[in-house]
């Protein structure tokens, strides 16, 4: 048994509901705060301090001096940190004028970066994932799901989620792989897209269970990638074979957020282009709504409407979609404060999109929360005050971060 603390201020984000809107005063912010870890790195305890020392009087110290707020370990549900190459063309592209669709239909966006990740080798795309998830634990993130989508044949599909499997035994980090076979259909390939599908059901899906490579299956609904008719029967097929399901949807047009409603998906992420209509489905759903901010400030488009869906009753999550395309910048603390800017959004929506409601999006139940079962993943901030982090958009970054009770930087 071990404790840390103390702390100035203890951000629990217990007890929240897990839907609709938020104020800050609804915030559990637990004063001179400590943590209690147990053997298996698991939270036995929060509470005040002084009285943990006095409770468990065998337990290991970990004194900390000065000013610091501690936070649930940040979980980034939305990631295609796995890839080879580089997109820095297609920001040059956009700012001369063209679109996202048009530098994909000529040859550029998702299968320009297919074609730099076939070419790279399994080990190094694990070293990329490596990288990127390390630089991601140094700003607090403890769990990041990584989709696989850059590969588009089943061999190729296989080696990323194998270098995602790796890259999860290099690093302290949590990942969560998740299948995304249907990000578009390979120009290389020779049939339609439903033929597509059938493939990947069939020689990928049996592949993933064998070798547990991934339990998410998700799937890009959109005019350039696939539809409704497609997508509804790949997906009650990964059903049937016990995967989550997760979409990427109404980033460009509306369709996708009605077919993961309706197929009970765990999120629909994007929603960029969701109206009030798509906002009421999924605030009466139990599929969680997921902005991606990173996507909005990569694209110049319209941010996520997460202030209408919050105050429908959606469970909105943060997330952000790093991706060599429309996101490299892959923040999720700055860019969460950049939208609550936008969205009017409290801190506690910010919070909780980032650490509760976002392990919920992964249907994740041991992460997220600083309580006894919890695991003991935190983030530690040298400040007095908890509305710093957000208000920094970024700039402020961890003093240290613990994984399963260990802390992990330096
Ligand atoms: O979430 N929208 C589709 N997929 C990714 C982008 C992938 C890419 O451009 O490489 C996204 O934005
Ligand atoms: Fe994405």
């Amino acid at each position: 048994m071990k404790i840390v603390g103390p702390f100035t201020q203890l951000l629990s984000m217990q007890n929240l509901p897990l839907k609709g809107s938020l104020q800050d005063e609804q915030l559990d912010i637990i004063k001179n705060a400590g943590i209690c870890i147990n053997a298996d790195g698991n939270i036995e305890k929060v509470g005040d301090y002084d009285q943990l020392v006095q409770d468990y009087p065998d337990a290991k110290i970990e004194k900390l001096e000065g000013n610091k707020v501690a936070i649930p370990g940040l979980i980034d549900s939305h990631t295609h940190i796995c890839f080879g190459g580089t997109r820095a063309m297609d920001f040059a592209m956009r700012n001369a004028g063209k679109s996202y669709m048009d530098i994909a239909r000529e040859g550029g966006g998702i299968w320009s970066t297919v074609v730099q990740t076939r070419k790279a080798t399994q080990e190094e795309l694990t070293q990329g994932i490596v990288d990127r998830a390390n630089e991601l634990l140094a700003l607090g993130i403890t769990t990041v799901e990584v989709k696989s989508g850059y590969g588009l044949t089943v061999e190729e599909e296989l080696k990323m989620l194998r270098a995602i499997k790796e890259a999860n035994k290099r690093t302290k980090q949590n990942l969560i792989p998740t299948c995304l076979a249907a990000h578009t259909l390979p120009k290389d390939f020779e049939g339609s897209h439903a033929e597509y599908l059938k493939l990947m059901q069939e020689e990928l899906f049996p592949v993933l269970i064998e070798e547990n490579l991934a339990k998410r299956m998700d799937a890009f609904i959109e005019e350039e990638a696939f539809d409704e008719a497609v997508t509804i029967p790949y997906f009650q097929k990964a059903k049937e074979m016990g995967f989550d399901i997760t979409v990427h949807a109404d980033q460009f047009s509306t369709g996708g957020s009605e077919v993961a409603i309706k197929i009970g998906a765990v999120s629909a992420d994007h929603l960029e282009a969701s109206t009030q209509k798509e906002v009421e489905l999924l605030a009466n759903s139990d599929t969680v709504a997921t902005a991606l901010p990173g996507a909005t400030l990569g694209l110049g488009c319209a941010f996520t409407p997460a202030r209408a869906l919050l105050d429908a009753g959606a469970c909105v999550s943060i997330a952000s979609d790093w991706n060599p395309g429309s996101g490299p910048q892959g923040n999720l603390l700055s860019q969460a404060s950049i939208i609550a800017t936008f969205q009017k959004l409290s801190n506690a929506e910010v919070f909780a999109g980032i650490t509760s409601r976002a392990a919920y999006a992964l249907r994740e139940d041991k992460i997220g929360q600083l309580d006894k079962g919890f695991e003991a993943n935190f983030a530690i901030f040298d400040t007095d005050n908890y509305q710093e982090i957000t208000y920094q958009q970024g700039r402020l970054t961890p003093s240290a971060v613990y994984v399963k009770g260990e802390s992990v930087l330096n």
